[in-house]
């Protein structure tokens, strides 16, 4: 098992409280308030030693967190120690990484529109690798690194032609995608690096297949083509491809129904489809977000309003909502929930979370069997380390929560909550609406 097959993180434990990292998860409610996010930092870092372990046999590996996942400088700082490169896809992700002291050349600039000043910034700061998406960038990042007088290492990003059963806004490996070069376009890019971009250096081929992954037959296929493509160009073009990024992807457990597989599954895909095309051995890259930092994280909410729909449901609101949390707004994300201060107390009642935020679709768990709750009971949901912080907005005006980082009984705040100030900080009132 690694990992990313549990619900909770592997330090919960049921006392008077819930705990995590040894926290009673009431008194950390206490003193950071609710809304918060807390991490479990023997999680986070069992997971990393789990991939390290998957990949042990290949000597050129190289483990890449996605930053989309969550990006605040404690958790670069936790992934750098150990020994993770970084894949980013903004200014704001690689400025984040640089100021946590990252080692620039272990990060990788993605995405499919990068604007000129990003490129502009990413080779400033030295970053190690672009995965070029597009025509567009290629010749973009081309002329950039030729004004400043550098050479731009690069992989190129294909779109592999795989349907994996995943969300549809979060499959992008299949041909119709909005990422990455067709297979059929791959040629016709090859030749112009070879011909007219002298400041790009191809060194690899890079595909990102889903999010969210539980089929592993999707990642032997696309190793495959991976494989099959640098077999090709070696003997087509003479250009020895010596990387090869697989991306991310593999699923974690929200709800009892989800199996994930485990992270050897990516070291197995990555051995049968190099055995079966016998090329020398690229260097590996994987870059996995939700698997590394999902199960780690969990939020507290506090119970407050209730509402019985006469011979409906009843509705029981937390403090918190789809700001915080927008994945079962936006695609129907399915969360495990318990009652932090009520962990012995059997489920007597049905209900439905609800948030705070002025949309009716803001529910973060239909019909769930609780224990029967009152307002100010805290509750924790599981498995929320990955695209919440990451993806919350200040929708409603509401300030973002703490973070909080547990391990060994301590905590620690890794982002503090916005105060109301943050939220006018960047408000201008024109000079002809000022007040005197
Ligand atoms: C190119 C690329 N790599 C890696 C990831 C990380 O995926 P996951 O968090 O599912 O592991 C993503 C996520 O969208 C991605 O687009």
């Amino acid at each position: 098992m690694s990992e990313n097959q549990f619900i909770k993180p592997i330090s919960t434990e049921k006392k008077d409280n819930l705990t995590i990292g040894g926290c009673d998860l009431v008194e950390l409610a206490k003193e950071y308030g609710t809304p918060l996010y807390v991490i479990d930092e023997a999680t986070l870092r069992g997971i990393c030693k789990s991939y390290k372990q998957a990949f042990k046999e290949y000597e050129n590996i190289k483990m890449m967190y996605a930053c989309k996942a969550l990006c605040t400088s404690a958790i670069i700082r936790i992934l750098d120690e150990e020994d993770f490169g970084f894949d980013t896809v903004s200014a704001g992700e690689i400025y984040t990484v640089y100021k946590s002291g990252v080692d620039m050349q272990k990060v990788l600039f993605n995405g499919n529109n990068k604007s000129a000043q990003e490129i502009q910034l990413a080779l400033e700061y030295g970053v190690g690798r672009f995965s070029v998406d597009n025509f567009h960038e290629a010749e973009l990042l081309n002329n950039i690194a030729a004004a400043k007088g550098v050479t731009a290492e690069i992989l190129l990003r294909i779109t592999p032609g795989i349907e994996c059963h995943t969300h549809d806004y979060i499959k992008t490996g299949q041909t119709d995608s909005k990422f990455g070069f067709d297979l059929t376009q791959l040629d016709s890019i090859i030749n112009l690096i070879k011909t007219s971009y002298k400041n790009l250096n191809l060194r690899g081929l890079h595909a990102h297949i889903g999010s969210q992954i539980f089929e592993t037959q999707c990642y032997y296929d696309e190793v495959e083509i991976l494989v099959k493509e640098i077999a090709r160009i070696k003997k087509e073009y003479g250009i020895s491809l010596d990387e090869m990024n697989i991306g991310g992807g593999l699923g974690v457990k929200y709800t009892e129904s989800d199996t994930p597989p485990s992270v050897s599954v990516l070291s197995d895909a990555v051995t049968n489809a190099m055995n079966k095309y016998a090329i020398d051995i690229p260097t590996i890259y994987i870059e996995p977000g939700r698997s590394i930092i999902s199960t780690a994280g969990v939020t507290l909410y506090t119970v407050g309003s209730t509402k019985q729909v006469p011979n409906g449901r009843k509705y029981v609101a937390v403090d918190g909502g789809m700001a915080d949390n927008p994945r079962p707004s936006m695609y129907q994300a399915q969360y495990t929930a318990e009652v932090a201060n009520k962990p012995g107390c059997e489920n007597t009642e049905k209900v439905t979370i609800a948030g705070r935020f002025c949309e009716s679709g803001d529910i973060l768990i239909e019909n769930v069997d609780l224990p029967k709750l009152e307002a100010g009971d805290i509750i924790c949901f599981y498995n929320t380390g990955a695209y919440n912080y990451s993806m919350s907005s200040n929708y409603n005006r509401v300030e973002k929560p703490a973070m909080v980082l547990v391990n060994n009984s301590q905590s620690d705040i890794i982002v503090y909550r916005e105060t109301l100030d943050n939220l006018i900080a960047n408000d201008n009132i024109p000079d002809r609406l000022r007040r005197k």
